[in-house]
């Protein structure tokens, strides 16, 4: 669409790479630590002036028993901290950059299990889950701020991420065609994308929500 992409994350190596082959800037970082949230956009606001679309998408998915797993404390905290904290607070002390954009937007990047909690991964769901409700309740404050706020909410998708799913009964969707789909649900200011399957599991929660938790409890992971 011929904008400038700048792209974040904690390994140097991997993002260099990643920056190499796609031509993205990149800027290392992790977003639940406040300097570096500061620092991103420090050096956004010195090199560019102004960020038009902040894409809130690091994420962890954690697979574990909560009674059993001696670092459950540990994974609690850092799973909450990633999906959870570093969106609302990297989006907040973006504000000001975003509002030097003549038409300024926050993507979040969030999931199909906002809908429904899948007990294999005690909290993942609910930090998705409440990624849906922060995005609805921030589109409406930040109207008035002349602030576009979307949410994407994929299926399961063929990332590493996804590697720790063991049943093959998910039909995951490409990288590349998620990628075209949010592009185009932003260009056609569509505020709210419901991905693949996210749909079905977004009405199968309204109609038979029982049903659709026991087939969630059947996942199994490595
Ligand atoms: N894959 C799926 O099935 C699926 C389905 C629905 C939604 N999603 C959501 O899609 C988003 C992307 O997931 P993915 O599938 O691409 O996962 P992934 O393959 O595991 O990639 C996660 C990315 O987030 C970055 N990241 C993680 N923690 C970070 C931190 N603290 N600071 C900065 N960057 C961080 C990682 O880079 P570094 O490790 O270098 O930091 C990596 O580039 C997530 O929000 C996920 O919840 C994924």
């Amino acid at each position: 669409m011929g904008n400038t992409v700048i792209i974040c994350g904690r390994d140097a190596d991997k993002l260099a790479t990643a920056a190499r082959e796609t031509g993205a800037q990149a800027i290392a970082g992790d977003v639940t630590r406040a300097e570096d949230q500061d620092r991103i956009l420090s050096d956004i606001q010195a090199a560019h002036g102004r960020l038009d679309l902040l894409v809130n998408n690091a994420g962890i998915f954690l697979a574990y028993d909560f009674a059993a797993d001696p670092d459950a404390l540990q994974k609690i905290e850092r799973e909450i901290a990633i999906n959870a904290t570093a969106p609302l607070t990297l989006t907040r002390r973006a504000l000001p950059l975003l509002q030097m954009s003549a038409q300024p937007g926050v993507l979040f990047i969030g999931s199909g299990v906002a809908f429904v909690a899948s007990p294999g991964t005690p909290v993942y769901s609910g930090t998705k889950a409440l990624i849906h409700h922060c995005a609805q309740t921030l589109r409406h404050q930040l109207k008035p701020h002349g602030i576009a706020v979307f949410e994407a909410l994929p299926p399961v998708v063929d990332t590493d991420m996804a590697t720790v799913l063991k049943s093959d009964n998910f039909k995951k969707m490409k990288p590349a065609d998620l990628v075209r789909d949010i592009l185009d649900g932003v260009r056609r200011d569509r505020t709210e994308m419901l991905l693949g399957q996210s749909r079905q599991i977004k009405w199968m929660s309204r109609i038979a929500p029982a049903f659709l938790f026991r087939q969630f409890a059947k996942t199994e992971f490595h």
